[in-house]
C-alpha cells in the first residue's frame, strides 16, 4: 500500500492521494500552500482522523515556510492563523492535536527563524512517522482478539487511506491476514453518504488480496443474524476518557446491533485520537452539506429541496464496546478509571 501523504524533501512540498477520485483514478495533489491543505481536508480529498492530523502537521510546516517571517513573533502569529485555517473539521481530535503540537514546537524552539522552520518540518515528518509506528502497534495489540478464519465487519474507511500508511482497522486486518496466511475475511459497510466503505475500504483491501464483501448499511442486521461475521472492528475520530467513541455515522447502530447478536465490538485508534478532556455532550458532531444525501453521482435521488439531516459522526457509549485497542495497549470493557490508567494526563 502506498503512502496517503508525504513530505517531499527536495521541493518542500506535500503530496497526497486525492481520495475523492478513488477508486477509479489514482491522482495526487502536490502543494506548497497550507490553504490548499486546509481545502483538501474540508473537501475530504484527504480524510480519516490520523491522515488529517498528519496533513495539518505538514500544513503548519508549509505555513512556516510561506510566512517569510523575519522575527519569531511574526512567525508565531502566522502559525496561529494557519492553525485556525487548517482546523476545518470539528470532530476528529487529531486535527487540533496536530496543530497544537506544531504550535508548541514553534514556541519551545530556540535559534533563528530558519532553525525554527526546520524544527517544524522535522516535527511534521515525525507526526507522520509516529502514525505509521502506532498503526503497527495497534495491529499487533489486536491479535489477541482476532483468530485465524475470522470475518471482520468494518464501517467507513479506517485503512491506509485514513492514516499515513497501514491504517488502524487496516493494520488489524493486514497483520492478522499476514499471520494467518490469508485466512481473514472482511465485510465492509458501504457508509452512506460519502461511501468510504465502498470506494476506499473495498479498493484497498482488494489491492492487498484480502477477501472483502461489500454490503449496504441496511444489511448489517441480516449479516449479523446469519452469523456471517465474528467481530466488528471500527476506527475512531475521538475517544473520550469516559470510553465513549466518536466515529463515522452508523457506528452506533452497528454497535447496538452487535450487542443484540453477541458479536464482539472493538474500536482501534492511536494515542493521537484520545481526548481525555472533553465531555461526551460537548463533542461537536460535524454536519455536512445536505446535497451529500440528496445527490448520488451528480443526480438528485430525492426532491431537490428535501429537508435533510446529515451528521457525519455518532457517539457510541462504553457499554456497547468490548475493547478499545490502542498503540499503548488495550482497555477491555472501558471505564474512566481504566482509560486514565492507560492515558494519565
Ligand atoms: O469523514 P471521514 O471519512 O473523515 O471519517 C473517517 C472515519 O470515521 C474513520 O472511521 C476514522 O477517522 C478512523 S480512521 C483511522
Amino acid at each position: 500500500m502506498f503512502r496517503t501523504i508525504e513530505w517531499l524533501d527536495d521541493t518542500s512540498q506535500v503530496r497526497l492521494v486525492d481520495q475523492t477520485k478513488l477508486p477509479l483514478t489514482l491522482e495526487h495533489i502536490v502543494t506548497d500552500s497550507h490553504e490548499r491543505i486546509a481545502a483538501s481536508i474540508k473537501k475530504m480529498e484527504i480524510r480519516g482522523a490520523p491522515a488529517i492530523g498528519a496533513a495539518a502537521g505538514m500544513g503548519m510546516a508549509l505555513a512556516a515556510i510561506e510566512s517569510k517571517a523575519r522575527t519569531i513573533g511574526d512567525l508565531l502569529e502566522y502559525l496561529e492563523n494557519a492553525a485556525n485555517t487548517l482546523n476545518t473539521r470539528p470532530t476528529a481530535v487529531n486535527l487540533t492535536w496536530a496543530t497544537a503540537r506544531m504550535l508548541e514546537t514553534a514556541k519551545n524552539a530556540t535559534g533563528s527563524v530558519d532553525d525554527v522552520i526546520q524544527k517544524l518540518i522535522d516535527e511534521a515528518k515525525e507526526i507522520a512517522e509516529e502514525d505509521v509506528r502506532m498503526c503497527r502497534s495497534m495491529g499487533e495489540n489486536a491479535l489477541e482478539f482476532i483468530k485465524s478464519g475470522f470475518t471482520i465487519q468494518t464501517i467507513c474507511n479506517a485503512g491506509s487511506l485514513a492514516t499515513v500508511h497501514l491504517g488502524t482497522v487496516g493494520a488489524v486486518v493486514r497483520i492478522a491476514h499476514e499471520k494467518y496466511n490469508g485466512d481473514i475475511k472482511v465485510y465492509s459497510a458501504e457508509t452512506r453518504p460519502r461511501q468510504q466503505g465502498a470506494r476506499l475500504t473495498v479498493f484497498e483491501f482488494i489491492e492487498d488480496s484480502i477477501d472483502t464483501t461489500l454490503i449496504t448499511d441496511g444489511m448489517i442486521g441480516t449479516v449479523f443474524r446469519e452469523g456471517r461475521v465474528d467481530c466488528c472492528v471500527v476506527g475512531a475520530d475521538r475517544i473520550l476518557r469516559t470510553g465513549h467513541i466518536i466515529n463515522k455515522i452508523g457506528t452506533y447502530t452497528m454497535a447496538i446491533t452487535a450487542k443484540y447478536h453477541n458479536i464482539p465490538f472493538y474500536s482501534v485508534a492511536p494515542t493521537s485520537t484520545i481526548d481525555m478532556e472533553t465531555n461526551p455532550e460537548d463533542v461537536i458532531i460535524e454536519e455536512r452539506d445536505p446535497d451529500e444525501v440528496r445527490i448520488i453521482n451528480g443526480e438528485y435521488v430525492t426532491v431537490p429541496d428535501a429537508k435533510v439531516y446529515n451528521p457525519a459522526f455518532d457517539i457510541t457509549p462504553p457499554e456497547l464496546i468490548d475493547a478499545i485497542i490502542t498503540d499503548r495497549g488495550v482497555v477491555r470493557n472501558p471505564t474512566e478509571e481504566k482509560m486514565r490508567k492507560l492515558f494519565p494526563i
